[in-house]
């Protein structure tokens, strides 16, 4: 017998001058795993949202268990057992996991925290679920798999039956994903059930047992994961047919714009995250930066850009030295960036996504003219981006904060692509994106290639690697393991390479 745990009809939620949510009627059954899957901006984490009671629909009807409900708060939520893992983690990172499990349910003795008997009711949970996870750690110590696997147990110990899961693999590595799928099947074995949102479709096969689409706030279609497949969804996604390969000539390397020679650099703590590593990117290539997230990139990445500081060894752009230069310096010798955190560097979520398109640009002509700022310019220059790029909202005035975990990702592409420029050192460029935009950022990489730009592209999926890259360099516990033409190598060897595996 099919039972129903959730269902939603009809749900209507607007925010000024967008309909998020466009009379969406959809059904949970018990036991299944239901992706939901749509482009950037197709108002699936705003349904979750008032689901778990963040948000109040304008119109529409929620059931649990068959039952009408008015979901209040998430605290509501949670005591009619639905429990949400958001988009951006919500953890103290100075805490300890057991802390920030108990945290919002805890119980005190006198003036002290009651922490004893939590800990054998989560360890219960912990052994009946295969989460191992060491209760003491330090949250910010943990890789992001296993603080996701903190905000999973943290439902769990709330005992919800129904789990919420909005992008958890956009961050995780390939084993981390492998371990959440375990964590979900026995999940589900046990009675649970999940929404899951993902932007890769390979996933949605591989685990979902339903498939619902939903495009522009409405639901636009559904399906089996055995009847589908990756092209058939995209197009369901995106209401045309995306070109899933993407065609490149080959490159043609001219003057060298970026040396790196020797580079060390050290974490707060003095350990070597980068070891003497050197390398060269030239106008015309685009240089694949292939490893597993935590061996060093994202301290080169951060090191290069002027964000923090360099132990020994020298970096030249344009053959002038730029090693310590400044954010700014590095923007003001030619370069972009494009950060992997969106939400932390980079931008101001308070401001307006108009401002944003100019953070680095701003105080310069034809946006500021004998220090004065060109309103009209700037507004010109922002809508126009918006547009180029897609970024969904109704206005480039609403502020940053207003938009959807993809088109945050969309606003820094474009303010970073739309500069004069000849390095573009890009960050996981495509973090979050749905596959028709991941599509366009792909041609925009291979268009700054061939006006003559060296790219720089760090990515944790191979895939993107691949597809990119005309030369692929393997980092692998700081070190560079090995520098490949990319068509000379498979992708199963650079996954070795990744493992440090080498021939
Ligand atoms: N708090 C808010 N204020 C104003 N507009 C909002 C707010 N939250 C969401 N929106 C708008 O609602 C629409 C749907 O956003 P939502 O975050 O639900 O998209 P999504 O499907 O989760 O996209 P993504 O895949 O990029 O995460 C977008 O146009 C977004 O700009
Ligand atoms: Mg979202």
């Amino acid at each position: 017998m099919v039972n129903t745990v959730l269902e939603v009809q009809n749900i209507t939620k607007r925010f000024p001058g967008v309909i998020a949510n466009d009379s969406i009627s959809f059904k949970l059954n018990k036991g299944e795993i239901h992706a939901l899957l749509g482009e950037n901006g197709a108002g699936k984490s705003t349904l979750m949202n008032v689901i778990y009671g963040l948000y109040k629909p304008d119109e529409g009807q929620i059931f649990i268990n068959e039952e009408a409900v008015e979901v209040q708060n998430p605290h509501d939520a949670i005591a009619r057992g639905i429990g949400m893992v958001h988009q951006h983690f919500m953890l103290v990172p100075v805490f300890t996991v057991l802390e920030n499990i108990v945290l919002g349910s805890e119980t005190t003795n006198g003036p002290s925290l009651n922490l004893r008997s939590p800990r054998k009711d989560i360890q219960k949970i912990i052994d009946q679920f295969n989460l191992d996870i060491d209760l003491d750690t330090i949250t910010e110590d943990l890789p992001v798999g296993i603080q996701q696997r903190v905000e999973i147990i943290k439902a769990l110990y709330r005992q919800v039956d129904i789990l919420v899961l909005d992008e958890p693999t956009a961050v995780l590595t390939p084993q981390e994903v492998d371990d959440l799928f375990k964590i979900m099947r026995s999940l589900v074995d046990q009675g649970k059930s999940i929404i899951f949102i993902t932007h890769k479709l390979k996933e949605v096969i591989e685990i979902a047992d339903q498939i619902t689409v939903i495009r522009r706030g409405k639901v636009v279609g559904s399906a089996k994961p055995d009847e589908a497949d990756q092209q058939s969804l995209a197009t369901m996604m995106v209401g045309r047919d995306v070109d899933m390969h993407l065609h490149k000539k080959k490159a043609e390397p001219k003057e060298m714009i970026l040396e790196v020679n020797n580079l060390v650099v050290k974490d707060a703590n003095g350990n070597v995250e980068v070891d003497d590593v050197s390398f060269e990117i030239k106008a015309g290539e685009i240089v694949g930066i292939a490893g597993v997230q935590g061996n060093g990139q994202t301290e080169l990445v951060n090191a290069l850009v002027g964000m923090i500081p360099t132990e020994s060894g020298t970096v030249k752009i344009n053959g002038l030295p730029a090693t310590n230069a400044s954010p700014r310096k590095v923007t003001e010798m030619g370069s972009a960036h494009i950060p992997e955190d969106r939400l932390k560097d980079g931008r101001v979520l308070p401001f307006t996504i108009a401002d944003n398109m100019v953070l680095n640009t701003y105080y310069l002509e034809p946006f500021a003219k004998s220090g004065i700022r060109q309103q009209e310019e700037i507004k010109e220059f922002a809508v126009d981006l918006v547009e180029k790029f897609d970024v969904r909202t109704p206005s480039a005035e609403n502020t940053a904060s207003s938009l959807s975990g993809g088109n945050h990702q969309k606003e820094i592409d474009a303010r970073e692509f739309s500069r004069p420029i000849n390095l573009l050192i890009a960050a996981q460029p495509t973090r979050g994106l749905d596959v028709g935009s991941i599509e366009y950022i792909h041609h925009r990489i291979i268009e700054k290639r061939d006006e003559g730009c060296a790219v720089m592209v760090v990515s944790t999926e191979l895939d993107e690697i691949m597809e990119l890259s005309d030369r692929i360099i393997v980092m692998f516990n700081g070190k560079i393991i090995d520098t490949v033409n990319a068509d000379e190598i498979t992708k199963e060897q650079v996954g070795l390479l990744m493992a440090g595996v080498t021939a």
